[in-house]
């Protein structure tokens, strides 16, 4: 069994980043600019925002955060988002999700130029993605993308098992495995909440990507000798022996299911260190005016 280890791939992956943009202003061009919105006081969205912010900061990046309350109006997001949409200045911007109840995510969303839409949430991305145009892609997917690359896993021809079918996770990165591209040229299965005996989907698979949010639910027999596991899970279980009360599982029973993997995420430590460096690529591509 050999470890993705994506803590080491994001620490490589940034000092790549840093260097590009040492480059850049050595050259004369500004820093990469990226701005993220934040409302409210939800603690992980705080928890990942600052990430964001102080991963920027690591790379040499320009950061804006703009923190508003949670009783802010849809009318107010909106304007932030047409301002931000309007400054030279920025590259490139977020708003973080989940936005209290009473604002409409959607036209939020809709109302971000696909061109600053690092995040890649805006269907014009998604849309541009799905038909193997250039598009900002959304970050784990991007992020996984990276590992099989930078691991030199072979996708072409191979039976891969997606578990999960979100907007940002399970569909898109079902579309990108599919296309003629490497990654990808894979066969693709998509399984999800109404699939009829899922294990026997998840037996054919010679790479399984689990993106369901259910600690432990891809089991050993599951799983056939030798299959890639890309573990997209991040589920808080109660462990009272932890420091915080609880520790971080997978989608996948890492003991069981390990012995069997050829190449398995480590949860934590695998894919979710990779979506940071996905969304400061993205910044990069957009201050590089890569993609539009
Ligand atoms: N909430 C959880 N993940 C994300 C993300 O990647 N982007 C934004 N905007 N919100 C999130």
């Amino acid at each position: 069994m050999n470890l993705l280890d994506g803590k080491k791939l994001a620490k490589d992956i940034k000092a790549e980043i840093a260097e590009a943009v040492q480059q850049m202003t050595n050259d004369g061009q500004k820093a990469p600019h990226l701005a993220a919105v934040l409302i409210g006081e939800d603690p992980a969205s705080q928890v990942y925002v600052r990430n964001k912010v102080r991963s920027c900061e690591q790379v040499g990046f320009q950061s804006t955060l703009v923190r508003r309350p949670a009783d802010i109006t849809q009318e107010e997001v909106l304007q932030i988002v047409d301002e931000l949409n309007k400054n030279a200045d920025i590259d490139g911007f977020i708003v973080q999700l989940p936005l209290p109840d009473h604002l409409d995510e959607e036209a939020i969303t809709l109302a971000i130029d696909p061109r600053k839409d690092v995040d890649g949430f805006h269907p014009v991305n998604f849309g541009r993605m799905s038909q193997g145009m250039p598009a900002y892609l959304p970050a784990t997917p991007s992020g996984i993308l990276e590992m099989l690359r930078r691991y030199e896993i072979t996708t072409e021809g191979k039976e891969v098992v997606v578990i999960g079918r979100s907007n940002i996770v399970g569909m898109p990165m079902s579309i990108l495995l599919a296309q003629k591209a490497y990654p990808g040229n894979a066969t693709v299965t998509i399984c999800h909440s109404r699939t009829k005996d899922l294990a026997a989907h998840v037996k054919r698979a010679d790479i399984l990507v689990a993106a369901i949010g259910r600690a432990d639910f891809v089991t050993a027999d599951m799983v056939k000798e030798g299959v890639v596991v890309i573990d997209v899970g991040i589920n808080r279980v109660d462990d009272p022996t932890a420091k915080r009360g609880y520790r971080l599982k997978g989608d996948v029973d890492f003991d069981g299911v390990s012995p069997k993997a050829s190449y398995i995420t480590p949860v934590p430590g695998g894919v979710g260190q990779l979506t940071v460096t996905s969304l400061l690529m993205n910044t990069l591509k957009a201050a590089r005016k890569e993609i539009y």
